[in-house]
């Protein structure tokens, strides 16, 4: 099929960027994009609690907060003896700090009044004043008997952190429903045509070129059946991911207004998850991460981290490494990482990602819920796995070596010198 009869410049997208069946076709494992095996760390690393998406307290310049020494993050959690595969149901934000960027301290959940009946990813932002805002997903509609699976973006103020005597997080919070989809720019739940759709994961960045204040997030874009997008082909049209994005006008955390999405995926892949951007070196940097099975039909992708850049936030993003892909999990080990975050340190950027099913090499992850439950219990890491080491230069990037489980560098901390550079140093 050529590109066109797929749909590629197709009326209404002009101006919007988007990841192509082209571009994605290109996706191959390199030595520069898998990233080594992950063995389970030591029992004294594994939280007494399974954790996985996480995410790390940050100003408003995008940089990882201190606060008095510590680093802050937050991770959606369950307890550890539920099945792996039930923890998004149960899912609870969880606060835990590090006065060394190694070992972390659970500092329990930070809600007691949540909107919606668990809570998916988000963000947090350490304001100028020292006041703390929780961006998350409210799954699921609290009262309502069953599980749901309607999304809403919330945002939570009223946060502080207070070290006189260790390390206290605490409120009072109050939550407000900051965004649903209109149906027009961003798929409504009764819209969905295949999987599930999406509306969650709220990451805040404020751009260093403009000072303009924007909420990312994860969506889909409504594709009405009987369009002709794809060449009007219904199976493709069902993938529909986007990066959507709202403006604050005033800057205000809790203030937003919906715009076009930044990036779509229609007729490639369904669910572009945890947007995220990384500024250096006047780029943008737009990171997404994704699954195997979210790939439309006829396109063969990995769980991995995927990523684009452009010369403005709103700008053509061309995919990092032609295809899009930039760091994955070996061939035999297929799902022992997921939910990439990048974040820059120095001169690299590192990427955290969480623990999840190791000691497995089935062809999807479906197969995990096969396994006899002891099996799934076992292979789940639940736990933060080693912290990737990343050059970027332009739109390619190499990953360059691994720090321990769970290693956020503190602000200037040196890392070790990586392979190349022993054995640069070795000819010297
Ligand atoms: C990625 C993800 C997020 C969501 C969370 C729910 O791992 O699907 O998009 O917020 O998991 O547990």
């Amino acid at each position: 099929m050529t590109n066109e009869a797929l749909g590629e410049g197709r009326p209404g997208t002009k101006g919007r960027a988007g990841w192509t069946r082209e571009q994605a076709s290109r996706i191959e494992r390199t030595d520069d994009t898998v990233a080594p095996i992950v063995y389970p760390p030591a029992t004294e690393q594994i939280p007494e609690v399974h954790i996985w998406d996480t995410w790390f307290l940050r100003n408003r310049d995008g940089t990882l907060a201190t606060v008095d020494g510590y680093r802050v993050c937050f991770s959606l959690t369950a307890p550890s003896d539920l099945l792996p595969g039930k923890r998004h149901d149960v899912a609870t934000i969880r606060c835990f700090y590090s006065d060394d960027g190694r070992n972390w301290h659970n500092a329990g959940p930070v809600f007691e009044d949540a909107l919606g009946q668990r809570q998916w990813a988000g963000s947090a932002l350490y304001d100028d004043d020292g006041s703390v805002y929780l961006f998350y997903t409210a799954a699921g509609e609290e009262g309502a008997d069953d599980l749901t699976y309607t999304q809403r973006i919330v945002g939570a103020g009223g946060g502080s952190i207070d070290t006189a005597d260790g390390f206290v997080l605490s409120g009072p919070w109050t939550h407000h429903e900051l965004l649903q989809p209109d149906g027009d720019r961003y798929e409504r739940e009764d819209q969905s045509r295949g999987m599930i759709y999406t509306f969650r994961d709220p990451w805040f960045f404020e751009d260093p070129e403009t000072g303009e204040t924007w909420l990312l997030f994860e969506a889909n874009t409504p594709v009405p059946e009987g369009s002709d997008v794809c060449g009007g082909d219904a199976a493709l049209q069902e993938f529909n991911g986007s990066v959507g994005v709202a403006r604050s006008p005033t800057g205000d955390p809790l203030e937003w207004d919906l715009e076009d999405p930044l990036l779509d995926a229609v007729g490639v892949n369904q669910e572009l998850e945890r947007p995220h951007i990384v500024y250096r070196d006047g780029l943008y940097y737009l990171f997404i991460s994704s699954h195997l099975h979210t790939f439309a039909p006829g396109l063969e992708g990995f769980d991995a981290l995927y990523g684009f850049v452009a010369e403005d936030l709103r700008g053509d993003y061309v995919p990092l490494n032609e295809s899009g892909l930039v760091a994955t999990n070996p061939e035999n080990a297929p799902f022992q990482s997921y939910s990439w975050m990048a974040f820059p340190h120095d001169d690299e950027v590192l990427v955290q990602s969480f623990f999840n099913y190791y000691d497995f090499d089935g062809d999807t992850l479906d197969e995990i819920a096969h396994l006899s439950e002891s099996d799934q219990m076992r292979r789940f890491g639940g736990s933060l796995g080693p912290t990737l080491r990343l050059d970027v230069e332009g739109s390619r990037t190499r990953i360059i070596g691994n720090l321990g489980h769970w290693h956020i560098p503190l602000d200037g901390e040196t890392l070790p010198l990586t392979d190349r550079e022993l054995i640069r140093r070795g000819k010297g």
